[in-house]
């Protein structure tokens, strides 16, 4: 696997590439990120993955410093899953100079659910992965469903600037007892990674009790949300939405049984988890 860090070098290696697949992550990989790298395995070849701790989605009290760096561990994982050039630029190669242009998400999409929680995130993100995109020039790009609201906001940047990418959504990956992986979890005491599953399990309700017919949204959210906070939990959200834009489902939508997703992102002591569940 080749390690690059300059753009140009990263241009140079992969011109003539016209089937690059490309797996953007922050590092600290987990098995989670390595089905991402054989999804894009299956759907191009070579398989270009990055690693960037991107600054610009951080908010001024969030994790940024202490987001968890194991950039040894990672270049193993990625050698054993048969990556081709691992793209890991510096804030200097890639931010030069203060990146002033970003993309703004529409406020419609962009400042709800994670967007109210975490304001300025979804323009760090799609600034980051439009820079990216122009760096490795992919023909496909994976994302986890996981970040269900990121992939969203990704697929229709590509598709109103009209870039040459498709993008591949990848299941969830979880641990044997429902908790999606993240990078976060490393943050859990053993305490609350044993209560951690609680939230899936959660999700895993709400999506039930709709689909036995109980269409009282607001009921359901709020009935979540305080059983969450029973157990010790500090929710920001349980949402029910319409997978197609993420808006509040309204009474017509429920009678037509359009597809739902319930979202949900709550402190467990420091660690803010998010998790979603199609319904
Ligand atoms: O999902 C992530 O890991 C990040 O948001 C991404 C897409 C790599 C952009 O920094």
């Amino acid at each position: 696997m080749k390690i690059i860090s300059s753009i140009d070098e990263l241009r140079d290696q992969l011109r003539g590439q016209l089937r690059t697949a490309f797996v953007p992550t922050m590092g600290n990989l987990h098995e989670g990120h390595l089905s991402l790298m054989r999804l894009a395995r299956r759907h191009g070849d070579p398989v270009v993955a990055s690693i960037f701790v991107n600054r610009l989605q951080f908010g001024p009290n969030e994790d940024f410093e202490k987001y968890p760096r194991t950039f040894a561990d990672d270049i193993e994982k990625l050698e054993k899953e048969g990556v081709y050039v691992l793209f890991a630029p510096t804030e200097r190669d890639l931010y030069p100079e203060p990146q002033e242009f970003r993309v703004q998400p529409p406020s419609d999409l962009g400042n709800i659910l994670e967007g109210e929680f975490r304001p300025g995130f979804f323009n760090g993100v799609t600034t980051v992965v439009l820079k990216l995109f122009s760096c490795v020039q992919p023909s496909v790009a994976v994302f986890g469903k996981k970040d269900y609201q990121q992939l969203m906001i990704i697929r229709n940047m590509t598709r109103q600037f009209a870039l040459p990418t498709e993008i591949i959504a990848a299941e969830t990956w979880r641990a044997d007892d429902g908790l999606a992986l993240s990078s976060r979890n490393t943050y859990l005491s053993v305490s609350e990674r044993s209560e951690a599953p609680t939230l899936y399990a959660e999700l895993q309700a709400v999506a039930q009790a709709v689909r036995d017919g109980n269409l009282d949204v607001s009921m359901l959210e709020k009935k979540s949300m305080q059983k969450l906070a029973s157990r010790g939990w500090n929710p920001d959200y349980v949402s029910i939405r319409k997978r197609s834009d993420l808006q509040p489902p309204t009474a017509d939508d429920l009678a037509q049984n359009e597809p739902l997703i319930v979202l949900t992102a709550a402190k467990l002591g420091v660690t803010r988890l998010i998790d979603n569940l199609e319904i």
